[in-house]
């Protein structure tokens, strides 16, 4: 009886497979199936494969081969193709990640078709509806059955909002549980530095725009390394001594990276957490973040003009969340084992 439980999985973007490693690997343990499907929103060896590999997770079943596009091309398209593959599988369970527009399409994909949706990084709320992953979030969470959180307010956030409490949990953070797995490799670096990410195309997208942030990076007092995003290097136009632009790496070069540098800037939403699980100060390049609780945690908001190295602190005011223990895959199978 148990065997007959399918999972199928919408994977697209780098973040997906940090959040979606741990619970693949629950699920296969606990005897159900997985079915992966890859749309390839990213497809760039070191944005995607690599990470297949590192952490361990079974090559897709299905790559729908999407890649890039203006949002409603990207989502469309994705849309479409993960339709024809849930009438194939009709599988018992689709399961979405975070807020990128492969995980919209797939859920509405599969409500129009009836199938169950499990999303999991429910409930984050930046009440910033000029980012589309803003957007993105409050319709997955309207068509998904099961709402799993990665802490109590996100949890909060969809009960103001009228979610069931049955079916709405605080489980924790499956990427904070691919933290508990990484391989410690060596630090890549002998000399001080700052790290730093930027993607978003507010941050990205308009050149003279980029010129500005890097030309406040370059006057750090330490080195600032990037491992950049495909985004931010066909928009780099100039040379930056105190810069060191590097490949995108792998998870665990990452965060050994992270772990050890003197602070962290960037745009990304994982990060912010990642960087105040090891209480590493943060300045976060937006208006919003979906992740308040990171504030708590050494993540600042700042614009382009608070860009300077003087205002950085260690600031973490709380304790981090007791869901943060690694386990959170855990709990959301004991939910499923128990429906
Ligand atoms: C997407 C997500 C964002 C997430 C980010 C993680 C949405 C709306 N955005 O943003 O929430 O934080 O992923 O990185 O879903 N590209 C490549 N190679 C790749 C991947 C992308 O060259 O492997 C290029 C694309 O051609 C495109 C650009 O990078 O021009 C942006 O890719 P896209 O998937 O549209 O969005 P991201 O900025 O990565």
């Amino acid at each position: 009886m148990k065997n007959n439980l399918t999972f199928a999985h919408i994977l697209a973007a780098r973040p997906n497979f940090i959040k979606a490693a741990p619970l693949i690997n629950e699920i296969d343990k606990s005897g159900y199936k997985n079915i992966i499907i890859h749309t390839n929103q990213h497809y760039d060896y070191l944005m995607s494969k690599i990470f297949f590999g590192e952490f361990d997770i079974p090559e897709p079943d299905f790559n729908l081969g999407v890649k890039s596009g203006s949002h409603a091309e990207q989502t469309g398209k994705a849309m479409i193709k993960i339709e024809e593959i849930l009438l194939k599988i009709n599988p018992s369970f689709l399961v979405v990640y975070g807020d990128v527009n492969s995980s919209l399409a797939g859920a509405l994909a599969a409500s129009k078709l009836n199938i169950r949706i499990i999303h999991i990084e429910s409930g984050c709320r930046s009440y910033d509806r000029t980012m589309p992953e803003e957007i993105n979030r409050i319709l997955i969470d309207n068509l998904s059955e099961l709402l799993f959180c990665t802490e109590k307010s996100a949890y909060d956030n969809l009960i103001k909002n009228g979610f069931n409490k049955n079916s709405t949990f605080v489980v924790g953070n499956t990427a904070i549980d691919s933290l508990y797995n990484i391989k410690s490799t060596k630090n890549l670096y002998k000399f001080k530095y700052y790290l730093c990410t930027l993607h978003r195309p507010f941050n990205v997208d308009d050149k003279n725009k980029l010129d500005i942030i890097l030309k406040k990076l370059n006057s750090f007092n330490h080195k600032v390394i990037i491992p950049a995003h495909p985004r931010l290097l066909k928009n780099i136009t100039k040379d930056y001594n105190n810069i060191k632009f590097i490949e995108p790496l792998g998870f665990s070069d990452f965060i050994n990276l992270l772990k050890n540098s003197e602070g962290v800037i960037s745009d990304s939403g994982g990060i912010q957490c990642e960087a105040g699980f090891f209480n590493i100060p943060m300045f976060t390049l937006r208006n919003s973040t979906e992740h308040l609780i990171s504030l708590e945690y050494g993540n600042r908001l700042v614009d382009i003009d608070q860009l300077d190295f003087k205002n950085f602190s260690n600031n973490r005011k709380n304790k981090l969340p007791s869901v943060w223990d690694g386990k959170a895959s855990i709990r959301i199978m004991d939910v499923l084992k128990k429906l």
